[in-house]
């Protein structure tokens, strides 16, 4: 009898795979991003109750075509989710379950996002994010983002900005990160 390759809590990164989510996973999304939560508080990034994205906020990534999600076998473990802002893709989550983290999974997910971008004709991508969580703006920028800020800084980004201290994030610690498809 065949014995069923073991995935869930195996090490094997290529038993991981990147593919499109569904509405069906929302739920597992939602619970991803919420112990994902966890990692940004351990870091001093995050604050008070955890919180995850809306059915709204979801729905608007999958309309774009760009909710991803990192499976083990058929279960995600890992998100990111982009809409198209003017000529950018603009990321407005991503989250590795913290079983998961650590194993490539987010650059995976956010070269998949990058990929389409580029695919599409975008002139390149934006994101706010915390300045100081290794896994935040230092990995942004080892994929390409730059920081930017004052004058540089687009309305646009400024106003989510504005929303996140709204919402209790730090201001001293977010920030607006800007990536250039070349040529
Ligand atoms: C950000 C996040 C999605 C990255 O997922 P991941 O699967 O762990 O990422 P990777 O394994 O691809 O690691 C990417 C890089 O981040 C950095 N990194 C990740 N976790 C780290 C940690 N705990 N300490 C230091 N650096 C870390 C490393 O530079 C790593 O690159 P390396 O493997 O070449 O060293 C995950 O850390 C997470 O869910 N964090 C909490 C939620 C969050 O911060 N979301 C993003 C908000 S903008």
């Amino acid at each position: 009898m065949m014995t069923a390759p073991e995935i869930i809590g195996g090490t094997d990164a290529a038993a991981l795979r990147i593919g499109p989510a569904g509405r069906m996973d929302f739920a597992s999304l939602r619970a991803i991003e919420l112990a994902a939560f966890e990692t940004l508080r351990n870091a001093g990034a995050v604050s008070g109750k955890a919180a995850a994205s809306d059915d709204e906020e979801l729905q608007a990534y999958l309309d774009a075509g760009l909710l991803f999600a990192a499976f083990a076998g058929n279960t995600p473990v890992g998100y990111a989710g982009a809409i198209v802002a003017g000529d950018r893709l603009h990321v407005g989550e991503m989250d590795v379950h913290p079983d998961w983290q650590r194993r490539g999974l987010g650059r995976r997910l956010m070269q998949t996002l990058l990929a389409r971008a580029s695919a599409r004709g975008l002139r390149g991508a934006s994101l706010t994010t915390d300045r100081f969580a290794p896994f935040n703006a230092p990995f942004y920028a080892s994929l390409g983002f730059r920081m930017i800020e004052g004058e540089a800084c687009p309305e646009r980004l400024r106003q989510i900005l504005a929303s996140e201290g709204l919402k209790g994030l730090d201001p001293a610690r977010r920030i607006a990160m800007l990536l250039d498809f070349p040529g």
